[in-house]
């Protein structure tokens, strides 16, 4: 038996007249006492089929049982549609199938949501996803994922690019998460550990003359999950041989514009920008700054170092300093908006947010106006750039916190004033990342990407003396206010790699016990090299324009970790645990099982 001679989406004015077979699911049915509608949907699209009792009889009853998503055959002659009944917004609207004969091939249950319905809890979309993927907008998300890959393969293979694979069942692969492990039942009291990435096997390829890697790695990583993070998830893993960090930025700009050029059909400018890290902290406040509005932070520490505001004063007398930005439109903002400004600034870890308002006249408005004199007034006025009908913000404290409040404000302010232009796109590469910051909590140096990366060659000689201050050659692509893709340069010798771990605070036998593989292999001869790795997810959200994580994930997890199609994690049995070598663990009530 033949389903199909189309599919449905393939219906055109061309088929009037054909012979046709069609399968699908039952999109919408609406029945006109005896004449009967059925949009059949499958995934090229939909097609109107009519059940006329005069023309067959038998399909009546199939049609009128069918229930919505029930899987039908339908066969039957294209015919067109009487002008009055053309819809213009279905793709194969100006015809219609009428029906010969109509087969149920599946059944369907009473749905647990329609389809349609954009209220419907999420955890119950993907307890029932197999009915929920059918919905046209993951339809095309997921079809967009796919085209991402496709074309990254494409374009990495024709650019002398290996797809390699490494391994899952591994040792730890440090990214600063916490590792996934899996007790090895061979070896009892031993695990292994899920790869956070492939970073250290990349690696091990390129000593081992694979000069071009590539492959689409799925990582894990045990952290909390956000709107675009999740415990699995893909990276487009490169590493390359004989490079310099330029060739690297280079190739993934490429690769970048072609994607949106083949997927959003935009010409992205190049070359695309870069930013020092100390050049975004500075003028963003943060290591991925959004670029499609300007809000650029100014210091205004020397403008106000005279004033006798005990704010400002604090601040710059404990070697703090006083920074501002200026929002366009916002001198109209309420009592209560400013408020709410302040209190975000406390969640951000300020003390609060100072403000001048420049009211459209000229007159400035501010609580802290008495504390300044109208020369330091027009000078901030002046480093901010703000006009008329602006506000400009101010927070003063150590230079840490002052760089997290206004650059967690940029975004927020952005949003609230619509300062994005939602067709723009701000690609750039942040460079120069430090190679080591400072762990409060830990009381020690920790690698700010990983413990591979280069340091700066001019900076290597300073690794003991003065880590904080050595830049490495660590990068990152930010788009639209977003890390979408970070790499580096390796360290491609044994001594400089050993002077990296003993700086973060690792013996030679515990370097030896945990890295023992990457050291051997870099005693015999390794290449300079260095890559990049995107993350894939990331990526697609942005192609398709959402905001979650869990809209380009086929079968995503959800708060806690917790996969409600599958119910998983799941109870082991007792035989597993014993299998394991380990106790059995208390039955925890039902009440705590998530
Ligand atoms: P990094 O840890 O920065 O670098 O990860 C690279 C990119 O992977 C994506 N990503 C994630 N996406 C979804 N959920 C997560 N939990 C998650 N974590 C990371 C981001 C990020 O930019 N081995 C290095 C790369 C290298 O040096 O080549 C690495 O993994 O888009
Ligand atoms: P206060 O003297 O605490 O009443 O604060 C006066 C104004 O300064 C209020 O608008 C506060 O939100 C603001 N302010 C307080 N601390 C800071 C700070 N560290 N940086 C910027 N503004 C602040």
């Amino acid at each position: 038996m033949s389903y199909r001679t189309h599919q449905c989406g393939e219906f055109s004015a061309d088929a009037i007249g054909a012979e046709v077979i069609a399968s699908g699911w039952t999109a919408r049915k609406r029945d006109h006492g005896g004449l009967v509608f059925i949009d059949l949907r499958d995934r090229s699209g939909m097609v109107q089929l009519v059940i006329d009792p005069d023309v067959a009889p038998a399909a009546l009853a199939v049609a009128q049982s069918a229930r919505v998503e029930s899987v039908l055959r339908a066969e039957g002659t294209v015919v067109a549609r009487s002008p009055e009944t053309v819809n213009p917004n279905m793709a194969t609207g100006a015809v219609e199938i009428m029906v010969s004969a109509l087969e149920e091939l599946a059944p369907s249950d009473p749905l647990p949501f329609q389809l349609d319905d954009e209220g419907v809890d999420e955890s119950l979309r993907i307890r029932h996803r197999a009915l929920d993927l059918r919905r046209d907008e993951l339809q095309r998300n997921l079809h967009v994922r796919f085209r991402v890959t496709q074309l990254i393969r494409r374009y990495l293979e024709e650019r002398g690019f290996w797809e390699l694979e490494t391994p899952i069942l591994t040792k730890s692969t440090p990214e600063g998460a916490r590792d996934f492990v899996v007790p090895a039942r061979l070896s009892p009291g031993a695990v292994y550990a899920l790869p956070q990435s492939p970073q250290l096997f990349k690696q091990l390829y390129m000593m081992g003359g694979c000069e071009r890697y590539y492959q689409i790695a799925r990582c894990f990583r045990d952290e909390a999950q956000r709107a675009d993070r999740q415990l699995e998830f893909t990276q487009l893993d490169v590493e390359m041989s004989f490079v310099e960090r330029d060739d690297v930025l280079d190739l993934a700009e490429g690769l970048y514009c072609h994607l949106w050029r083949e997927i959003a059909g935009v010409e992205l400018p190049q070359p695309f920008p870069r930013l020092t890290h100390a050049e975004a902290m500075l003028r963003y406040g943060s290591d991925k700054p959004d670029l499609r509005y300007g809000l650029e932070i100014s210091d205004v520490s020397d403008v106000v170092r005279g004033s006798e505001f005990a704010v400002f004063k604090g601040a710059l007398e404990g070697g703090g300093c006083v920074r501002a930005l200026a929002c366009p439109g916002a001198a109209s903002l309420s009592r209560k908006d400013l408020d709410e400004l302040a209190e975000f600034a406390k969640e951000w870890g300020g003390k609060g947010l100072a403000y001048l308002l420049l009211d459209l006249g000229g007159e400035v408005r501010s609580p802290i106006a008495k504390f300044l004199s109208p020369d330091e007034i027009a000078a901030i006025v002046a480093a901010t750039g703000a006009g008329e009908g602006d506000a400009v913000f101010l927070a003063a404290d150590q230079v840490a916190i002052v760089q997290r409040v206004l650059g967690a404000l940029r975004p927020h302010l952005a949003e609230r004033f619509e300062l994005a232009d939602p067709d723009a796109w701000s690609f750039l590469y942040v460079v120069d990342f430090p190679l080591f910051g400072w762990d409060e909590d830990e009381g020690r140096w920790v690698a700010e990407h990983h413990m591979f990366t280069a340091p700066r060659r001019e900076d290597e000689d300073r690794i003991e003396s003065d880590p904080g201050s050595v830049l490495s050659e660590a990068y990152d692509l930010v788009i639209n206010g977003s890390e979408i893709a970070s790499g580096s340069i390796r360290i491609n010798r044994p001594d400089l790699q050993e002077r990296v771990f003993r700086t973060v605070g690792f013996s030679a036998e515990e370097a030896e016990e945990r890295f023992g593989f990457l050291l051997r292999a870099l005693r015999y001869g390794a290449p300079p090299h260095g890559g990049i790795a995107p993350g894939i997810d990331r990526t697609v959200m942005l192609l398709v324009g959402t905001d979650s994580i869990r809209d380009v994930i086929a079968f995503p997890k959800i708060a806690g970790g917790f996969d409600p199609l599958t119910d998983a994690p799941s109870p082991a049995s007792p035989e597993q645990w014993r299998d394991l070598g380990l106790p059995v663990p208390p039955t925890p009530p039902p009440a705590e099982r998530a």
